[in-house]
């Protein structure tokens, strides 16, 4: 069987990770301490909920359920006010064309992210007609570094997940591939994405053809 791709969106399809910091940080200032761009490679990938008990545990802070809540709603709120003019300019480097090659090639291609804004994201950058599946934060109860999304995205393509090659741009992310069994390429630094069967600093210039043989 041909093998299928699975992409994570934030920082592999879109550059919507600096957004994401940038609300989280809004938020621990609002806290009353900081949030590093260095503690926040330990938030790429992972799911709002585990992300704000990451960053009250690095703050040392504790809040009751209700603001545990009420947390979460601000952290979106301004999640969602800096992504409001997001458009196809934000598309990363040769991501559209890579996953476009992917297509022409005949292979099935899934998102597998842990955002609940995904679809809404996908829409406004105008590619959500290029994937055959789509699994994000509102069908997953499991956060990442378990496999639950890639193993439900290759489920939702009818392949196996041997036959599945994930792009991931986080740590949590590159450990849930290798999780379900998968192969993985590795977006971005390859000194952070250690456990990826090997990194590009992004998708120009990068052919299906080449990611193919380096699997094969
Ligand atoms: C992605 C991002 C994380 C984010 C998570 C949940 O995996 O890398 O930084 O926390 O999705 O996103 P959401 O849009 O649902 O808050
Ligand atoms: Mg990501």
């Amino acid at each position: 069987m041909k093998p299928a791709c699975i992409f994570d969106l934030d920082g592999v399809i879109v550059d919507t990770a600096k957004y994401h910091y940038l609300a989280w940080k809004r938020l621990a200032n609002s806290l009353g301490f900081d949030f590093t761009e260095h503690d926040n490679e330990q938030l790429k990938g992972v799911s709002r909920i585990e992300s704000l008990k990451l960053i009250l545990r690095l703050g040392g802070k504790q809040l009751s359920e209700l603001e545990f809540d009420a947390a979460l709603i601000r952290k979106n709120g301004w999640y969602l006010e800096y992504i409001q003019q997001i458009g196809p300019g934000e598309i990363l480097p040769g991501a559209a064309e890579f996953l476009r090659s992917v297509r022409e090639y005949g292979m099935r291609v899934a998102l597998g992210s842990a955002s609940k804004n995904a679809v809404l994201i996908l829409e406004r950058i105008q590619l959500l007609d290029q994937f055959d599946a789509i699994v994000d934060g509102n069908k997953v109860s499991k956060a990442k570094p378990d496999p639950e999304v890639f193993l439900k995205a290759a489920e939702e393509l009818g392949v196996q997940a041997e036959d599945c090659i994930v792009f991931e741009d986080a740590v949590a992310g590159v450990q849930a591939a290798r999780n379900a069994a998968m192969k993985v390429v590795g977006i971005g630094s390859e000194a952070v994405l250690q456990q990826a069967h090997f990194v590009v600093p992004n998708f120009m210039g990068l052919r299906i053809e080449n990611v193919l043989a380096r699997f094969s």
